[in-house]
């Protein structure tokens, strides 16, 4: 079964559909790469799978499970136990420290505090930000914000990840460090990953990539080379 299935996804701002019938869908242990221009619509298709917008209609399903027409209370609940997601812009909270911003999904998820620290440092250590823990994200740089953002996801083993170019603002180690942790999640987990990135050597990585225009997939990539 999928563990994630958008059938039908529309969803306007204005007079041009920023998604005009999106379906997609992820299995256990798969990782999808979503491509496409800016103003594609890559994030609104991220933000609608994540919960965070509903769509004008269709509907995105969570293992077989109605999510995206759930309530917004609902729909944050699952997503805050149940999703990993990295925001393009890292999007951490500033007033707590890099070690606070990653541990709080998995003391949300019910694990002891001291015990979501821990897993916190392993993932900042992986990242090679350990030494970072202490500070604010507002005095750190703007690779290693989003390097603590996708530590932010991963830190309680989400069924599902969700990263909008989660490598935007990183070299290409820490490109590659980023995206082996991804793929762990995958790979070791069975979580399914859907991957917005422009670069297309980290694309041709994943299980499959996608190909977005305006609002639309249009082909997966794979057939059109
Ligand atoms: N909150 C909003 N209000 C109005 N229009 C929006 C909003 N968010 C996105 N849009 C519009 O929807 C379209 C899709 O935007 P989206 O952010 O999904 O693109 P993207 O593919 O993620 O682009 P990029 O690669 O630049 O991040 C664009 O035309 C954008 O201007
Ligand atoms: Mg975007």
């Amino acid at each position: 079964m999928a563990v994630l299935e958008a059938s039908g996804l529309t969803l306007s701002f204005g007079p041009t559909p920023a998604l005009g019938g999106v379906s997609l869908a992820v299995g256990v242990g798969e990782t999808v790469a979503v491509m496409g221009p800016s103003g594609s619509g890559k994030s609104t298709l991220l933000h609608c799978l994540a919960g965070l917008r509903r769509p004008d209609s269709g509907e995105v399903q969570l293992g077989g499970e109605p999510f995206s027409n759930l309530s917004d209370r609902s729909r944050s609940d699952v997503r805050l136990r149940r999703l990993g997601v990295v925001f393009q812009f890292a999007e951490l909270l500033p007033e707590l420290t890099m070690v606070e911003n990653v541990s709080l999904p998995a003391w949300i998820d019910g694990n002891a505090r001291d015990a979501s620290r821990k897993s916190a440092e392993g993932l900042l250590d992986r990242f090679g930000i350990a030494h970072l823990a202490d500070r604010h994200p507002g005095e750190v740089s703007g690779g290693e914000r989003q390097r603590a953002a996708v530590a932010r996801a991963l830190v309680h083993e989400p069924a599902l990840v969700l990263a909008d170019e989660p490598t935007g603002a990183l070299d290409s180690v820490n490109g590659q460090l980023v995206l082996d942790a991804l793929m762990d999640q995958a790979r070791v987990q069975g979580a399914a990953v859907v991957l917005v990135t422009h670069e297309a050597r980290l694309a041709s990585l994943c299980d499959r990539e996608v190909l977005m225009r305006d609002g639309r997939i249009v082909e997966p990539v794979a057939a059109l080379r």
